[in-house]
């Protein structure tokens, strides 16, 4: 337990580290890279590139500071990056590494300011937190290791089936080349691939949500390729697209995330996904029809047009069930899409448009997309009085670029 001298230090310096957070955590990685390059294998270069890492990090040490005092108060959130943690094969001997390089990135930025109380105060409260952060996360590996099937860090799966779903995503089937159980999962839950590509240095690893119920023998994802190989989000998504082919191995850690369906729930639900959003939702679609067929759920997707409209089929063949119903919103169709009226509404998903034809007041909402239209969902729900326990949400990338 921290004394109470240096809880207030702490607390009292969080506002500082806060205003000068980008430099500190931007100064933190040039410091951490330069002397663990090893650390390259384990990060998302496009994260880096982009900066978004930094303020995710940033964030998430300067909230836990703020509540030094009460860790417990914010276990959700230290939780939902332990699973990313997990699922990426961070371990505790890591930890001791990026609590060096932090304080050294403070007292590089904040120069005479940061004085030797203060830094103190802060290696003590990073090492509190960084505990936390350990227990949480030893717990999921012995879960993930323990559970039927499970496994702990990357196990080789070879592509069994690529299928083409669109003009920009593609699904992959997964089998383990043990040919042995996989864990089940929760609809919701992705997966962290780790590639090898030619010509790259470093690894690259990346998560993608399972796009297929839970309960196969084989594990789907459904991949959008990304704009430009030169743009570092693309690398690995342009790989995947053209060079991965059925009988290819690739490795990957066992399903985490706690953006998941709740199936003890009987309320009805709300799915709403923009352009390849729309995987973890088909995830929970098929949960839903497989589990709580007597469960309203309705499947409401976002997309350009036909063209990049993946996995439709498989929507609506579950739509012929009772209680599935389905909207596909086109903001530009194309002419064959209105031809063949593959659309059920031109535009984007509006709040008059949901007050209108959902049940706001009693459904639970679960949604993921582009981050204009995470935005603009959770605006309208919110607007709508949906509390904020029926909301719930995925974004792809570090949550604090929502903010
Ligand atoms: C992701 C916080 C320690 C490696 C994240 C995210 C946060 C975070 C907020 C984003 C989560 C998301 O997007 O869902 C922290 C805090 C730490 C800590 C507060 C210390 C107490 C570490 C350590 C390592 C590490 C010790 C390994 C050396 C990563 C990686 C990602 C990540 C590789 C994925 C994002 C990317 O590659 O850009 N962490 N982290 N973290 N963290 Fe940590």
């Amino acid at each position: 337990m921290l004394d109470q001298k240096t809880i207030d230090i702490v607390k009292s310096t969080v506002p500082v580290l806060e205003q000068h957070g980008e430099a500190i955590t931007t100064r933190f990685y040039q410091l951490m890279f330069g002397n663990h390059p090893e650390l390259l294998n384990i990060f998302n270069h496009a994260n880096q590139k982009q900066g978004r890492q930094q303020r995710a990090l940033a964030g998430a040490v300067y909230a836990a500071a703020a509540y030094i005092d009460n860790l417990e108060a914010i276990l959700p959130v230290v939780k939902q990056i332990g699973h990313k943690h997990r699922s990426l094969g961070i371990k505790p001997e890591h930890y001791p590494i990026v609590g060096k390089h932090l304080l050294l990135a403070i007292k590089d930025v904040l120069g005479d300011a940061a004085t030797d109380e203060v830094i103190d105060a802060w290696a003590k409260a990073y090492g509190v937190i960084a505990d936390a952060f350990i227990s949480v996360e030893a717990e999921m590996y012995e879960e993930a290791a323990k559970q039927k099937g499970g496994w702990d860090g990357f196990r080789r799966f070879i592509v069994e089936k690529k299928v083409v779903e669109s003009d920009v995503i593609t699904s992959f089937y997964l089998k383990p080349v043990d040919h042995k159980e996989i864990a089940d999962f929760q609809p919701g839950q992705y997966i962290s691939i780790k590639l090898d590509i030619e010509g790259e240095k470093f690894t690259h690893i990346r998560q993608y949500s399972l796009s297929d119920a839970p309960g196969k023998d084989y594990y789907r994802i459904s991949v959008k390729r990304e704009a430009g190989t030169p743009n570092p989000d693309g690398m690995v998504s342009n790989y995947l697209h053209d060079s991965v082919e059925e009988g290819e191995i690739l490795q990957i850690s066992a399903p985490a995330g706690d953006f998941v369906l709740d199936t003890d729930k009987e309320t009805p639900v709300v799915l709403l996904s923009g352009g390849v959003g729309l995987t973890p939702m088909m995830s929970m679609l098929k949960t839903v029809a497989d589990v709580q067929p007597e469960r309203k759920v309705i499947f409401i997707h976002a997309a350009q047009n036909g063209n990049v409209h993946a996995l439709r089929d498989e929507v609506e063949e579950l739509t012929k069930l009772e209680n599935v119903t389905s909207y596909f919103f086109y903001d530009s169709p194309t002419e064959e899409d209105r031809k063949n009226n593959r659309f059920d509404v031109e535009g984007y998903v509006t709040r008059d448009w949901l007050d209108e034809k959902v049940p706001t007041k009693d459904a639970d909402f679960y949604f993921c997309g582009p981050l204009p239209f995470m935005k603009a969902i959770n605006r309208s729900l919110t607007e709508l009085g949906v509390q904020e326990e029926r909301i719930h949400f995925e974004f792809f990338g570090p949550k604090a670029a929502l903010v």
